[in-house]
C-alpha cells in the first residue's frame, strides 16, 4: 500500500455509522484502525465479507479511557480520524454520569490525542438533538448560526463537544468538523425510535407488517451517505473548528410509506398518526455542501430499493433475523 494512503483510526466502529464508515474506507484503500469498546463484528459482518473483515486491524479501545486514547494514538499513529463512539439518548438518560464519561470525556480523550499526534483530518458526530423543542425554532430550514436549546442529557452532551472543538481550534489549532446526522437509516440501523424508517425496509424485505411510531415531517439520511460524508470531512483536513448539519431528504412520513408501497406493493408497513416527533424537521446543508466538493446522497427510492434487496439476502443468509422489529 502507498505510505501516502492516508491511516485512519475510527472509533465506535461496531454501531450503524461506523460499519459504513469501514465499508467505504475499504472501497477506498485506506489502511484501517477499527476501534470499540465492543469487540464483536455484527454490524460490520453484514456489510463486510470475511476477507474484507480479516483485512481490518481492529483494536478494543474505551474512549473513556484517556491513557488507552493515546497508546492507541501513539501506536497507529492515524494521520486521519472519524470519532463515532456515544452513547444514544435512552442510554444517557438512563446512566447520566456514564453518558457524559463516554459523551463528553470520550471525545475530550481523542481531541487531546488528536492534538498531541498531529492528526491532520478530525472529524467527530454531534446531533440534531443539540438543536431541542420545535416550539423555540422559527418554521424555516435551521442553520448552524440557530441556537442550541438542548433539551435532553444527550444533547448537552454533544453541545459541550461543539463547543470544546472550537476551543481547540483556538487554543492549539486542532482542526475539526463535527456533523449533526438526523434520521439515519439503511442495513445495521437496529436501535432508537427513528431506527423504524429502516425497519419498515426490513420488514418489506421479510413480507412482515410493521408499524412506524410516528408521523409527520423528518430529515432521513442513508447510512452510506453519511459515512462518506463523515470520511470526506476527515479527508478535508479543515482549518477551523465548524459544526455542520445534513439535509438530504426531508419527508413525510406517509410519503416514505407510499414510496415503499409504490416499490413493494406487498409492503404491510403503517404508521401512527398525529404523533410527529418533537423536534425541528427541515435544516439547511449550504455549510457542509460549502466545504466538499460532493455531499453523498443517494435519491430516496433508489436507496430504499436496494436496502430492500440488501436486507433479502441478509434473511436468506441466515445472516441477519426479524428479532429488531421487535424491540
Ligand atoms: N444513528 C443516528 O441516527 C444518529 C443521529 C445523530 C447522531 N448520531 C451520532 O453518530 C454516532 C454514531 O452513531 P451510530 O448510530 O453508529 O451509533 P451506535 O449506537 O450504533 O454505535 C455507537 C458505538 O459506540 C460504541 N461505544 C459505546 N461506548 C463506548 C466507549 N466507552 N468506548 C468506545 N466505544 C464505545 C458502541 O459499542 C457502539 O458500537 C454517535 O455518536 C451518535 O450519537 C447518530
Amino acid at each position: 500500500m502507498p505510505s501516502n494512503n492516508p491511516t485512519f483510526l475510527i472509533t465506535g466502529t461496531m454501531g450503524c455509522i461506523g460499519a459504513w464508515v469501514l465499508r467505504n474506507l475499504l472501497n477506498d484503500g485506506a489502511n484501517i484502525i477499527a476501534t470499540d469498546i465492543n469487540t464483536t463484528v455484527t454490524r460490520p459482518g453484514l456489510l463486510l465479507n470475511d476477507a474484507q473483515i480479516d483485512s481490518i486491524n481492529w483494536e478494543r479501545l474505551d474512549v473513556t479511557d484517556a491513557t488507552a486514547v493515546h497508546a492507541m494514538f501513539e501506536k497507529h499513529q492515524p494521520t486521519h480520524v472519524v470519532h463515532l463512539a456515544g452513547l444514544q439518548i435512552p442510554f444517557c438518560k438512563a446512566d447520566p454520569s456514564m453518558g457524559a464519561m463516554v459523551n463528553v470525556v470520550g471525545t475530550a480523550n481523542v481531541f487531546e490525542a488528536a492534538r498531541k499526534h498531529e492528526v491532520r483530518g478530525l472529524c467527530y458526530a454531534s446531533s440534531v438533538a443539540v438543536l431541542g423543542a420545535i416550539e423555540h425554532y422559527p418554521n424555516r430550514p435551521l442553520t448552524e448560526r440557530d441556537l442550541p436549546l438542548p433539551n435532553n442529557l444527550y444533547g448537552v452532551y454533544k453541545t459541550a463537544n461543539e463547543n470544546a472543538a472550537k476551543v481547540y481550534w483556538q487554543d492549539w489549532q486542532v482542526g475539526s468538523i463535527g456533523l449533526r446526522p438526523y434520521t439515519v437509516y439503511g442495513v445495521c440501523r437496529d436501535q432508537g425510535m427513528t431506527a423504524d424508517i429502516a425497519k419498515a425496509c426490513l420488514a418489506v424485505a421479510a413480507n412482515e407488517p410493521f408499524h412506524i411510531r410516528f408521523d409527520g415531517p423528518i430529515t432521513v439520511q442513508h447510512a452510506n451517505d453519511v459515512a462518506r460524508i463523515f470520511i470526506d470531512s476527515a479527508l478535508a483536513e479543515y482549518q477551523g473548528a465548524d459544526v455542520f448539519n445534513l439535509r438530504n431528504d426531508v419527508i413525510e412520513v406517509a410519503e416514505f410509506v407510499a414510496s415503499l408501497e409504490q416499490l413493494f406493493p406487498e409492503s404491510q408497513v403503517t404508521f401512527e398518526k398525529n404523533n410527529p416527533l418533537p423536534f425541528p424537521s427541515d435544516f439547511d446543508d449550504a455549510g457542509i455542501q460549502g466545504v466538499l466538493s460532493t455531499v453523498a446522497h443517494t435519491p430516496l427510492k433508489k436507496a430504499i430499493q436496494s436496502d430492500v434487496d440488501q436486507f433479502a439476502a441478509l434473511l436468506k443468509s441466515g445472516k441477519l433475523t426479524t428479532e429488531s422489529l421487535r424491540n
